[in-house]
């Protein structure tokens, strides 16, 4: 199979928080592994800074350590890791102050391209917007990264998108939602807009609804002080499932670009309905043996956050009225599992005789793991004696289906940040559209605030709490299974 890879032109990549949490888990990892694939052209580097006093030896030391401990198997490839931490350098800047600034800028180099990954607290976002201009650290053609969370209301991200804008363009600003990035997610796309098969049906002629589910296992020990200002909604509603919701209900864009595709969203966006409490449950996770409960993780013992958050929604336009869109997710759940069913209407009448199950086409995709897709069909039972029905998945897994080239994808953040460089912000969210999405969520938060809802508890490797269960059944419908 040949692959059209895109290729990048030479960069100077600088992390501002370069020894920070991010940076040595994913970036420089992901890094690491665009290097050894060749992506990374053979001018680039990548200049870490930060408050802490360091010299390139040392920062090298750091990301050698960094790889050692969160890279995959390319962690043995010592001579690799060699000549990639050449490519490294390091300056300590101060974000508020102005030591360091002109340093930084005595590195940056005519005709090549350069993006700053801002890796810190959003209340150093306008610090270091301002400084990099400044300085002229920063050129016409520079970008700039941003990571969730992009605010915690319309207030506060207008606010940031406010401050980002007045230092840099919209096309030079690249805030990062990793879902965007995630190979299958991309697959939503070429499975709606790459085949005749899916896309007459997918309206609310044919489209019974919808689930979004994304699992997880693990608990928010750790990063509970984080966590329990933000809970699920803010944490992955607000924008990983959002994104999903978009790609999976949007018109098809006329043509596969940045604004093409961010204009349909966004429409998505405004679209949405606001949530009634009744169509809405949150839970936190109880203790377990000696695991810990969500508040112990959290460390409030009187903690209202959510770690599971379910609810339905519906989109008012022409395609999608009257389709509910069932969105969960949550932390330690019974499997690591992010799927997105779209289950098919009830045939209209039935031609054999004595069949009275009810048989649904349901077009799985799975994100993650295992990714792939899988369309529910009825078929008939093999064997004599009459004809009976059955649902059998026509599975494709796409590890199995593409081979080792399945396996050997970027990931997430590996093919975002080449992104930044090939200067394409498809997978990137735009400004309007991360304040419509707080604009739908905000109401939904003020009004459990308001009401002083208290999240039901659930028992740790389940589905969530019950509750969870009767927002579908009370609709005469049922979630899928989580598993992995
Ligand atoms: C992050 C959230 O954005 O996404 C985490 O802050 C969550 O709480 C994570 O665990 C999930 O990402 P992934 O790629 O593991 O599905």
């Amino acid at each position: 199979m040949v692959s059209r890879v895109i290729p990048v032109d030479p960069f100077d990549l600088v992390i501002f928080g370069g020894t920070g949490d991010l940076a040595r888990r994913k970036i420089l990892p992901g890094l690491f592994r665009r290097f050894r694939a060749g992506t990374m052209p053979e001018e680039s580097r990548i200049i870490g800074s930060a408050r802490s006093e360091h010299d390139d030896a040392e920062y090298r030391q750091i990301v050698r350590d960094a790889i050692g401990e969160f890279g995959g198997d390319e962690k043995e490839d010592k001579a690799g890791i060699d000549a990639f931490v050449e490519r490294l350098h390091y300056v300590r800047v101060d974000a508020k102050g102005d030591d360091g600034w002109k340093e930084l800028a005595g590195m940056m180099r005519d005709g090549i391209i350069r993006a700053f990954y801002f890796s810190v607290g959003p209340s150093l976002f306008g610090d270091i917007a301002e400084r990099l201009n400044r300085f002229d650290v920063a050129d016409d053609k520079s970008r700039i990264v941003v990571e969730k969370p992009f605010g915690r209301d319309l207030q506060s991200a207008k606010e940031l998108n406010a401050t980002l804008r007045s230092h840099f363009r919209e096309d030079q600003i690249y805030r990062i939602d990793h879902y965007l990035g995630k190979e299958t997610v991309q697959n939503l796309m070429a499975i709606r807009f790459g085949n005749v098969l899916f896309e007459p049906l997918w309206n609310n002629h044919y489209i019974d609804h919808i689930q979004i589910t994304v699992a997880e296992t693990v608990g928010v020990g750790g990063r509970g002080a984080y966590y329990d200002k933000s809970g699920a909604m803010r944490d992955m509603v607000q924008n990983h499932l959002m994104q999903l919701l978009c790609l999976i209900a949007m018109e098809a864009p006329s043509q596969f670009d940045a604004d093409a595709v961010r204009d349909e969203k966004l429409k998505v966006i405004r679209a949405l309905q606001p949530v009634d409490y009744h169509h809405l449950v949150r839970g936190q996770y109880d203790a377990e043996g000696d695991q810990p409960s969500y508040r112990e993780d959290a460390e409030d013992p009187r903690s209202f956050t959510e770690s599971f958050i379910a609810l339905r929604c519906h989109i008012a336009n022409w395609r999608w009225a009257g389709v509910p869109f069932y969105l969960r997710t949550g932390k330690k759940l019974k499997a690591r599992s992010s799927e997105i069913a779209v289950v098919f209407q009830d045939l209209g009448h039935s031609i054999f005789e004595g069949d009275e199950k009810r048989h649904r086409n349901i077009l799985a995709i799975r994100l993650q793991p295992n990714e792939g897709i899988d369309l529910q069909v009825t078929i008939k039972e093999p064997g004599p004696g009459g004809m009976r029905l059955i649902d059998v998945p026509l599975d494709m897994t796409f590890a199995d289906a593409l081979g080792p080239e399945a396996e050997d994808v970027p990931d997430a953040y590996e093919r975002l940040i080449m992104d930044v460089f090939r200067g394409n912000q498809t997978l990137f969210m735009r400004g309007d559209e991360v304040e419509a999405a707080w604009a739908w969520t905000d109401p939904i938060i003020a009004g459990w605030e308001a009401r002083g809802d208290v999240p039901k508890l659930y028992e740790p490797g389940t589905a969530g709490p019950d509750d969870s269960a009767m927002l579908l059944h009370r609709d005469n419908r049922r979630w899928r299974d989580i598993k992995a």
